[in-house]
């Protein structure tokens, strides 16, 4: 496996204020697609923006299609296709002259897949950025990051302003134009039904470190529901199994555990298949549980 984007021991603490993100230990292999997910404030930003060298780390180290993005931003911005969580179109420019000015900036950019990509996405060529939807600037930005044949994508929420069908449409589009090139593709996401089908990977940040690494067929092979509380889950699969309890959207509590990927021949696997959404909700409320149960030792240890 040759690793694409790794983290190693990697921290990032903003002035004199509390740790971003802290002790990130991270291997992407090369030709995966990736979803980053986590709660607002986990440092999913932070981590994409340190993999092309817009944040510096302030313990271990980052590597970016092999080079250091400290040490070498420009070679580690070459390599990427990036797109920030907010947009970064010019109002004034319409769509065909950004796709010129990627055109004019960067090597290698392809102006014709980019107009092929807004044609798809059926956004006019002729619209002014600043007359564009929210979605459809998004739109626009994805398109832009594609045609870069970056070997490296890092897209920061990209799906948050699109509607159902622009985000089945989106991740069509990038998981097509992927493969195509061979290249590597990470996004943040808070949508997660959405990147169940596209993506092969899931990385969990919990504040501010990760709570889960693996294949998305993994985690689906090595968990299972429990439809009732963590004492069920417990009597049922033992208590080393279970991970986390959360309610249900109904209210009535859920409880996942871990499950051997194989069950032996004639009995039956506890509770039911877990959906990924309910994979990493319950990850999330069990590393909120540690932290809480950390900092309350803690307090006891000061007092
Ligand atoms: N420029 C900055 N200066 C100071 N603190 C920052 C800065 N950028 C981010 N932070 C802090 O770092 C932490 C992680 O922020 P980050 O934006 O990486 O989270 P996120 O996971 O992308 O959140 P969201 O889901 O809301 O986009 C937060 O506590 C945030 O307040
Ligand atoms: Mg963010």
């Amino acid at each position: 496996m040759t690793a694409v984007l790794e983290a190693h021991g990697f921290g990032k603490r903003y002035r004199r204020r509390t740790w971003a993100l802290r002790g990130v230990e991270l291997v992407v292999p090369e030709g995966s697609i990736t979803a980053l997910v986590g709660p607002n404030g986990s440092g999913k930003s932070t981590l994409i923006r340190s993999w092309i060298g817009f944040e510096r780390a302030t313990e271990g180290r980052l590597s970016t299609g092999g080079v250091d993005p400290q040490r070498d931003r420009k070679a580690a911005v070459e390599r990427v296709g990036y797109v920030p969580q907010t947009p970064s179109l010019y109002r004034d420019l319409s769509v065909a002259e950004h796709i010129t000015l990627a055109g004019t900036l960067r090597d290698g950019f392809d102006e014709a897949m980019a107009a092929r990509y807004v044609g798809r996405l059926s956004i006019p060529l002729r619209a002014k950025a600043g007359e564009l939807s929210g979605g459809e600037g998004a739109q626009v930005g994805l398109a832009l990051a594609l045609a870069t044949r970056a070997p490296i994508l890092l897209l920061d929420e990209p799906l948050a302003s699109l509607d159902p069908l622009a985000r089945r449409e989106f991740l069509h589009l990038m998981v097509e134009a992927v493969r195509a090139a061979g290249a590597t593709a990470l996004l943040s996401s808070h949508v997660i039904t959405d990147i169940e089908q596209a993506c092969d990977r899931l990385i969990v940040l919990g504040k501010g470190h990760t709570l889960l690494d693996l294949p998305i067929a993994e985690a689906i092979a090595h968990h299972r529901i429990v439809e009732g509380p963590p004492a069920e889950a417990v009597r049922l699969a033992g208590a080393d199994a279970l991970i986390g309890s959360f309610p249900a959207p109904a209210g009535e509590p859920l409880s996942l555990v871990r499950t051997p990927a194989l069950v032996p021949v004639g009995t039956e696997p506890i509770g039911r298949a877990a959906t990924l959404e309910e994979i990493v909700i319950a990850h999330l409320a069990a590393g909120r549980r540690r932290a809480a149960d950390a900092a309350r030792q803690a307090e006891g240890v000061a007092a």
